[in-house]
């Protein structure tokens, strides 16, 4: 049995000894190993690093999508052994109704769930005024902005009421401003609901900016290379001395694996 991490008895999500190897084509490849992670009720975690290290495999995993090959993953007290109202997924490409409007999208989690025509009506409201989506709620999606839509796919999760976000480079296909206040709007939704957030990205300053905690990965297989808590007051500023600090020791970490990663591929080619 591998030891108690400290605050694990509270986790709001329990990975142990996850491992996940694909298999295609006759040929093996080992995404994760070895995985342990707690990521306490209320956190905001930041999967990171380079392309192919296998975030989305263990998103998706914790998502229910994907189940590992090996280890085990508990998400509120409950063994994950398939996709559950308790954790919603953010994609980073829009996934939302082309056919619906913008209100419709947002209400659609609450009408499957059987609330009554004033209830929807209420929290849909109420979660267009906090995205800044009022005067947009007849518009549909092809109408939108990269930015906007995102908003939209945010309020759609909200709507549910999941207590666990997971977010796979939501703000990956924006531009830095469009990203920015969308940072800052996900900041604010999750201080004030205090959900429990894993969220995927490459980008280091943003997981900076963004979490309680870096996980950084090992590229393949995806390991816990170092698990960093980040103590910078909120709201942080990317211009600091002390985020700079924190970055360089991030950007070297994540650069390691890079290397790796390109070394790897020019391997294979030369194969
Ligand atoms: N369904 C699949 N079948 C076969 N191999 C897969 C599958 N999904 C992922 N992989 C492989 O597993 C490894 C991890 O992939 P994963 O998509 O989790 O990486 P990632 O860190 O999310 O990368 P990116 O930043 O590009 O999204 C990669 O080598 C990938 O090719
Ligand atoms: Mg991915």
């Amino acid at each position: 049995m591998p030891a108690e991490l400290p605050g694990a008895a509270d986790a709001a999500i329990r990975i142990r000894d996850v491992r996940k190897v694909f298999t295609t084509g006759g040929r093996e490849v080992k995404a994760l190993d070895g995985i342990d992670l707690d990521i306490a009720e209320g956190e905001f975690v930041c999967l990171l690093g380079p392309s192919g290290c296998g975030k989305s495999t263990l998103l998706n995993a914790i998502a229910g999508f994907s189940p590992p090959t090996a280890g085990t993953i508990v998400a509120g007290g409950r063994p994950v052994t398939a996709p559950g109202p308790d954790r919603a997924m953010v994609f980073q490409e829009y996934a939302l109704f082309p056919w619906m409007t913008v209100e419709k999208n947002v209400a659609f989690g609450l009408e499957m769930k059987g609330a009554s025509r004033a209830q929807i009506r209420e929290r849909v409201d109420a979660l267009l005024a906090k995205l800044n989506l009022r005067d947009f709620r007849d518009r549909f999606p092809k109408d939108l902005s990269g930015g906007m839509r995102q908003r939209v796919a945010i309020a759609r999760v909200l709507a549910i009421d999941s207590p666990m976000l997971l977010m796979d480079e939501p703000f990956g296909a924006l531009d830095a401003l469009t990203r920015r206040n969308l940072q800052d709007e996900l900041l604010r939704i999750w201080a004030e609901l205090r959900k429990t957030i894993v969220f995927v990205t490459h980008g280091i300053e943003e997981s900076i900016y963004l979490a309680d905690r870096v996980v950084v990965m090992t590229y393949r297989p995806g390991t816990v290379k170092r698990d960093l808590r980040i103590t910078l007051p909120r709201p942080r500023d990317p211009a600091s001395p002390e985020f700079n600090d924190v970055k360089r020791e991030i950007s070297r970490l994540v650069m390691e694996e890079q290397l790796r990663h390109e070394q790897a591929e020019a391997a294979a080619t030369a194969d």
